[in-house]
């Protein structure tokens, strides 16, 4: 046993550069496919997929999406990244988070539904203006975007976890820092830029009647297949943001590239229900075009990231104290500002 150990060893010096070199090709062979075959910019933000499957080409999945492109390096080397695993008995109780204000400007609302190949996506009529404010906002955010990920079984399908739990689905409400910036592209990669109220799917007899608009078989198979899009009347807008005041939230980032870090999140902490026949309509959704193979684009989930020092806050009063964040116990000041002002 112990001869054939030490064969082994000098084998392995051999073996080792070998693995290196061959993940130096592939490396090559994907920076050299992206350069030729995608040279156009609008193709190359459309180059990334959620699972690191090869349908015909290579497609990169959530574990390349930092090293394809340079304007999405945040998604491999960013520490405030999203989604993430939430923890319950580590969330701090903050009382200096108010409730969160919503203006919905009126409740029946036009807008248009996508099937963008990796999410479905509704956008309200320009002229339409919702927007949310307080909570841990300090500015008012306008809505652009609801984004639906969902799973192709009911134990996965969100991108937060729970204490290790996955819902169905998630709904993402992407708002963007209207005060500061005068679109949501300029906000996405600024300071404060994007607010996204996320909501846990569930499974019920009972569904949320703005959801069941959009996913009546009816609507839902209009955009079966990518860049299909389908616009819808009289959205009741009203019984789409929960009537909670309770939730949870942390800073982090898109979920998507180029993964900017400058989201705050805003977890509800009350579900949305769609049933069961709804759910299996959305999993026959394809992420290719009518001429392609049908692929499903259910499981459109990045993997959660590491929540590294950062807090995850909520309203909710807990009764047990919870754990202490480290930004919660400021440091003791080394100066007093304007000390010499009071002399
Ligand atoms: C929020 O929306 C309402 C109507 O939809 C509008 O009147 C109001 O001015 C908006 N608030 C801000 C800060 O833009
Ligand atoms: C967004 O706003 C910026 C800055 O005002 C502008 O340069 C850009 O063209 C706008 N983009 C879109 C898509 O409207
Ligand atoms: C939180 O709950 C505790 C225990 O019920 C109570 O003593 C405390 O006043 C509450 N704090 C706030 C800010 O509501």
């Amino acid at each position: 046993m112990a001869r054939g150990a030490r064969v082994l060893q000098p084998l392995s010096f051999i073996v080792r550069p070998f693995f290196f070199f061959f993940f130096c090709c592939f490396f090559f062979f994907l920076y050299s496919t992206a350069a030729t075959q995608y040279s156009s910019q609008r193709i190359q933000d459309d180059w990334w997929t959620y699972k690191d499957s090869v349908q015909g080409s290579f497609v990169p999945g959530p574990g390349f999406w930092g090293l394809v492109n340079s304007a999405w390096s945040l998604c491999a080397a960013g520490k405030r990244q999203s989604p993430v695993n939430i923890e319950t008995g580590r969330m701090i109780f903050d009382p200096f988070l108010t409730p969160m204000r919503v203006n919905l400007g009126g409740n029946k609302v036009s807008g248009t539904m996508y099937n963008t190949g990796k999410y479905v996506a509704l956008r309200l009529d320009k002229e339409h203006l919702v927007n949310v404010s307080g909570g841990p906002m300090a500015y008012s955010h306008r809505l652009e975007e609801m984004r639906l990920h969902f799973g192709s079984n009911d134990v996965r399908g969100s991108e937060h976890l729970l204490n290790g739990q996955a819902f169905p689905g998630e709904l993402q409400l992407i708002h963007y820092n209207q005060e500061l910036y005068s679109n949501v592209t300029e906000a996405s990669h600024n300071p404060s830029g994007l607010i996204i109220i996320s909501i846990f799917v569930k499974i019920s007899e009972r569904p949320n009647l703005f959801l069941k608009r959009l996913l009546n078989r009816d609507t839902i198979t209009r955009i079966t297949y990518k860049n299909d899009a389908y616009l819808l009347h009289d959205l009741p807008l009203s019984s789409l943001y929960p009537d909670t005041q309770s939730y949870i939230t942390y800073d982090g980032s898109l979920t998507t590239p180029p993964c900017h870090e400058t989201t705050t999140w805003v977890i509800m902490n009350k579900p949305v229900y769609i049933t069961r026949v709804q759910i299996h309509s959305l999993r026959l959704l394809s992420q290719n075009q009518p001429s392609q193979i049908f692929h499903s684009m259910s499981d459109n989930v990045r993997p959660t990231k590491p929540l590294g020092n950062r807090c995850i806050r909520t309203n909710i009063n807990f009764s047990t104290p919870s754990k202490d964040c480290p930004n919660k116990k400021p440091r003791k000041l080394q100066y007093r500002v304007n000390e010499w002002i009071l002399k």
